[in-house]
Parts: C-alpha cells; sequence; structure tokens
C-alpha cells in the first residue's frame, strides 16, 4: 500500500519520500512505484515534474532533515496498534509541523493518535487497494483530529485525484464495514443449501451489476485474509451478530483451501494463481437488471438471491446512516468508488424499494437480519 500511495502522490506532483525500515521492501516499492511513473508518462497520462525518493533510516540527520519539511506524512505500517503509537510518537518529533495521516482499515484513528505527541495533528486516510486505481479516500476524524489537519488531507485526496469521503472512526469506516453483507450473507445462503457457489457468483455478476461474485472475490482476496478481517471486525464491534464469522470460510482456511494462492478455495485453480476469466459478455459495467430479466437469465432461485443481498447491503447502508458514520452520499460513493459496486447501499434500498426490503428481512425474524431502525422508517415512507 505504501508503494502504491507513494506512487499516486508523486504522479500528481507531489514531491514524495518513501521510508520503510526492510530494505528490499523500501527498494523493491521504490522500483515498481518509479517503473509505473515511468510507463504513465511514455504514455502520456500525466508528466511528472517532481520526484520520488527513498529514505531507509528515520535516526540519520540528512534523511530527518528532509522529513521535517514534509507537510504530510501517511503511514501504512503493519496493522498492528502498538507498532503504529510507537510510529507516531516518532513521527511527531520528527515532523512536528507536518499532518499525519494513518492508511489504517481497521484500527481505531483515535487510538493511534494517543502515540503522538500532538494527537490533534493525526487523522486517517484510508486509501483502497490498489490506490493508484482506486478513486475513494474515507477521511476518518479521531476524536481529537483538528479541523485544520483533517482539511489539509482532504485537500491533498483531491489533488490526488481521488473522491474524499468523511467517515467516524467506527468499526471498518464506511467501505469494510458496508461490505460485510455481500460475503457474509452469500455464505448464509450457501449453508443454506439455498444455491450453489456458482450459482450466487453467477446472479450477482450477471444480475446485479458486481465487478465480481462475492466466492469469486473471496478466492481473489484469500479466504484466510477475508475470514482475518471477518473476526477483527466482529471481535472490534462486541461481538455484533450480524457479522459473525462464517463457520465455511473457518472450515476452508482450517483445510488449508485459501482460495487462489493454494490453487484451491470456492473454486479450483489447477495453476495456482491462475487468472479465472469472467462469464463471456460480462465487464462488470452492466446496468442491473429487472426481476423479469433476471429469473429469464439465471433461474427462478436468482431474485431470492439478489434479493436478499440487495436487502442486507441497503440495511447495513442504514444502520451506519443512523449510526452518524458517514452521509448518504458519501456511504453510496464509497461502495461505488472503492469496490466498483454498481450501487451504493442507499442506491440498492431505493432500486430495490423500502417495503421490499423490509418484507425480504422481517420474516427471519433473527438478529442476524433484524432491519435497522432507519430502514424501516425509510419503508414507513
Ligand atoms: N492490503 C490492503 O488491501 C490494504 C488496503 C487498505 C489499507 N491497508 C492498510 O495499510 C497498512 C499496510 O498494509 P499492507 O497490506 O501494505 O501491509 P504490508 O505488510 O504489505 O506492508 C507493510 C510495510 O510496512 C513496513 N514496516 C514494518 N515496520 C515498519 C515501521 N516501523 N515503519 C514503517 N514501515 C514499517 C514493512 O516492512 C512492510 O513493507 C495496514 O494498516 C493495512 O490495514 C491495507
Amino acid at each position: 500500500m505504501g508503494a502504491g500511495i507513494a506512487q499516486l502522490a508523486c504522479q500528481t506532483g507531489h514531491r514524495t519520500l518513501l521510508h520503510d525500515p526492510e530494505p528490499r521492501a523500501l527498494f523493491g516499492g521504490l522500483d515498481r512505484a518509479v517503473s509505473s511513473i515511468e510507463k504513465g508518462v511514455k504514455r502520456g497520462r500525466w508528466s511528472v515534474d517532481e520526484s520520488v525518493a527513498a529514505i531507509g533510516r528515520l535516526e540519520a540527520a540528512p534523511e530527518l532533515e528532509r522529513m521535517a519539511r514534509c507537510d504530510l506524512v501517511i503511514e501504512a505500517a503493519p496493522e498492528e496498534l502498538e507498532l503504529k503509537r510507537g510510529l507516531f510518537a516518532r513521527l511527531g518529533a520528527v515532523a512536528p509541523e507536518a499532518v499525519l495521516a494513518t492508511n489504517t482499515s481497521s484500527l481505531s484513528v483515535t487510538a493511534i493518535a494517543k502515540g503522538a505527541p500532538r494527537p490533534e495533528q493525526v487523522v486517517g486516510m484510508h486509501f483502497f487497494n490498489p490506490p493508484p486505481a482506486m478513486k475513494l479516500v474515507e477521511i476518518v476524524a479521531g476524536e481529537d483530529s483538528s479541523a485544520a489537519a483533517l482539511e489539509v488531507a482532504t485537500g491533498v485526496a483531491e489533488r490526488m485525484g481521488r473522491t474524499p469521503i468523511r467517515a467516524r472512526d467506527s468499526v471498518g469506516f464506511v467501505g469494510n464495514r458496508c461490505a460485510r453483507p455481500f460475503t457474509l450473507e452469500s455464505l448464509r445462503m450457501l449453508e443454506e443449501g439455498l444455491a450453489s457457489h456458482e450459482e450466487i457468483d453467477r446472479t450477482c455478476r450477471v444480475g446485479g451489476g458486481f465487478p465480481m461474485g462475492p466466492f469469486e472475490l473471496m478466492d481473489l482476496i484469500g479466504i484466510d485474509v477475508n475470514y482475518a478481517v471477518a473476526c477483527s471486525i466482529y471481535e472490534q464491534s462486541g461481538g455484533v451478530e450480524r457479522w459473525r464469522p462464517s463457520r465455511v470460510q473457518e472450515r476452508l482456511v482450517a483445510e488449508g483451501r485459501l482460495g487462489r494462492k493454494s490453487g484451491r478455495g470456492f473454486y479450483e485453480y489447477p495453476d495456482v494463481g491462475e487468472h479465472r476469466e469472467p462469464d463471456p459478455g460480462v465487464d462488470g459495467e452492466r446496468p442491473v437488471l429487472d426481476e423479469d430479466e433476471l429469473s429469464g437469465l439465471a433461474g427462478r432461485g436468482a431474485p431470492e438471491i439478489l434479493g436478499r443481498i440487495a436487502a442486507q447491503i441497503a440495511n447495513e447502508g442504514c444502520f451506519a446512516l443512523g449510526e452518524r458514520v458517514a452521509s448518504r452520499g458519501d456511504i453510496d460513493a464509497a461502495m461505488r468508488l472503492g469496490f466498483n459496486w454498481p450501487l451504493g447501499p442507499l442506491e440498492w434500498g431505493e432500486r430495490l424499494g423500502w417495503s421490499r426490503a423490509l418484507a425480504i428481512l422481517e420474516p427471519f425474524g433473527d438478529e442476524e437480519h433484524s432491519p435497522a431502525p432507519t430502514l424501516r422508517e425509510l419503508a414507513a415512507g
């Protein structure tokens, strides 16, 4: 992530320093960033008059001097609270005037900022993978973040050509939280025997306009990685039932079926790492199909499959809106830009119809499908 963010910063005209304590990671990241920038320059995609440079040690005087002149430092170190706190303590001492941003996906920005000498200079700047391609940046205000620091982070994200959205410092922010039901509801349907993973994937892609089906996505990300994120979000939430990790994933991880990287996950990959082509004619850009088209295309169970996923996505968007995690427009933009979804969660609710979404969820009568108060209000008109 660090190399990708450095590439993006540099190609949008920011003089950029890249630091990593591991020389291999530092120079590997620098090489990747520079060669991508050079390719872009050759193709005329951008002209670069600024530079990206590597700094290896935060102890050496010349490097500290260069670091001290930075306006913004973006941290993308491993996802460990104590490591990040220690790093922010040093960064605050090295660059006392800079805004310090963390790219954390799941830790509390407020908790990380407690490590800095001036917590008001710390904000969250959550980029999506790969940073040069994904347009979304979640700007997260910790309890102590100053308005000035948030403004700097927002301005830089805009100058990087990204769309910044403002997210409250809360579990999974907007993106990783609202993405939960896409995989979790699909895993529930698989466990119930409602449909096979192939049917669910095809329905999501062909009928829902998602760029990938949930099981293809889990195989791509790595089922172990996706399961670890699910466990972390569930634990940090204090056990929100609808975020309980799936036993299907737990079993696959225990069996070593991790997805593409291990040759087998939900699908089989005879050549490890092989790229699996989507169905011919499906490019992920399709509009969402209406019910008649969908049932004609993918069989009788398809509206039910897509209806449950869409209702649960809309429901999570409503919980996020009700808990003031972000504005309605920002919640939708986050999922379109950060995950390439065809519609954001609230847009899914509109598309489905709020009373229909409620009618899909209510009969379950369980915690996992319990409708959000905001969804009930929207359904009541
Ligand atoms: N991978 C993703 O898709 C993704 C997406 C969004 C956000 N993030 C977040 O970005 C951060 C980095 O994730 P990643 O996937 O790039 O991890 P990674 O393990 O690939 O990279 C982390 C890098 O940090 C370096 N590092 C270790 N200690 C350090 C220190 N004290 N100071 C500076 N660098 C140090 C490591 O050498 C390594 O090169 C995490 O907070 C993660 O949650 C990741």
